[in-house]
C-alpha cells in the first residue's frame, strides 16, 4: 500500500455495459499515465473476473464490498474469504454503514469478518462513523471508539497493521454534504491516537481514508493533509470521466 489510496465502492450499481466502458477507459488511462498512488476498485462481485483479466497494473487492486464469516457450506447467497482470494481480491470493505443499517450487522459480527480477512493476509477496509443524531449529541468519538474496541479486543496487538480504516460519517454519505476538513482531521487524529494507545501499532502505520460525498469538485481539499491517507468514493466513482479526473488530480498532487 502506498501513498494516497483511492477506493471506489460501486455498491449495488453497474451492469456489463457500464463495466466494459469503465474498463476500456481506465485501461486507456493507465496505459498512458504513470500512477504512484493506490487504486482499489470494489464493484459488485459478478464483474470482478472481467476486470481482473483486463486491467493489469501494479497500483490497481480489486476489492470486495463484503465477505461472510463462514468459509464454506450451507450458507446460501454468501461469499467466503477463500472465494475472494481465489479471484484475486486483496481488499475487503466491511462495516459499511449501509450493511450495519440494512443488514443489522453488529460490531461483534464485523470484528469476526475483520479477523477472517486478516487470517488470509488480505486487507480489511473497516468503515466506521457516526450518524447525524450521534454527531448532534457529540457522541462521534465514542461511537468510533466502540466500533474500534471490538477489533482491539481480538487479542492481536498488531491487528491494525496492514489494515485500512475508512472514516465515513453516515450523514455525509450520498448527501452532498462532506464533513469539513477540520472536523475530519480531528476525528482521524482521535482514531489514530486511540489505536496507538490501545495496541502496538505506530501512528505512521495507521491508514485512514475519508468517505462521504467526495467528488471532483472537492477532492483537492483532501490532499496533502497528513491525517487523511485516502478517500473512499461512492457516487463519484460510477462515472469513469469523473473517476479518472479524480485519479489525475491525486496523481498530480502527489507527484509534484
Ligand atoms: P458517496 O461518495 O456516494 O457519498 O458514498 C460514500 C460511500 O459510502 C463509500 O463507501
Amino acid at each position: 500500500m502506498k501513498r494516497f489510496i483511492i477506493t471506489a465502492n460501486w455498491k449495488l450499481n453497474g451492469n456489463n455495459f457500464l463495466i466494459n466502458n469503465f474498463i476500456q477507459n481506465i485501461k486507456n488511462y493507465l496505459s498512458k499515465n504513470i500512477i504512484t498512488n493506490t487504486i482499489i476498485f470494489a464493484p459488485p462481485i459478478p464483474y470482478i473476473n472481467n476486470i481482473k483479466d483486463q486491467i493489469k497494473n501494479k497500483h490497481f487492486f480489486l476489492g470486495a464490498q463484503n465477505v461472510d464469516t463462514n468459509l464454506f457450506g450451507a450458507f446460501t447467497g454468501e461469499i467466503s474469504i477463500n472465494m475472494l482470494q481465489d479471484i484475486n481480491v486483496q481488499y475487503v470493505i466491511i462495516g459499511h454503514s449501509e450493511r450495519r443499517l440494512f443488514h443489522n450487522e453488529s460490531n461483534e459480527y464485523i470484528a469476526k469478518k475483520f479477523q477472517i480477512i486478516k487470517s488470509k493476509n488480505m486487507i480489511p477496509i473497516l468503515c466506521i462513523g457516526e450518524n447525524i443524531q450521534e454527531k448532534s449529541s457529540k457522541k462521534s468519538e465514542i461511537v468510533c471508539q466502540k466500533q474500534l474496541d471490538v477489533i482491539l479486543k481480538l487479542s492481536d496487538e498488531n491487528i491494525f497493521k496492514n489494515s485500512i480504516i475508512a472514516y465515513e460519517p453516515v450523514w455525509a454519505i450520498g448527501t452532498g454534504k462532506t464533513a469539513d476538513i477540520q472536523y475530519i482531521c480531528k476525528m482521524h487524529q482521535f482514531i489514530k491516537k486511540y489505536i496507538t494507545e490501545n495496541s502496538n501499532v505506530h501512528t505512521n502505520e495507521i491508514i485512514i481514508q475519508y468517505g462521504g460525498s467526495v467528488n471532483l469538485s472537492n477532492i483537492q481539499n483532501f490532499l496533502n493533509i497528513d491525517e487523511i491517507n485516502g478517500v473512499l468514493l461512492g457516487n463519484s466513482s460510477l462515472n469513469y470521466n469523473q473517476f479518472i479526473k479524480i485519479i489525475e488530480i491525486v496523481n498530480q498532487t502527489y507527484n509534484k
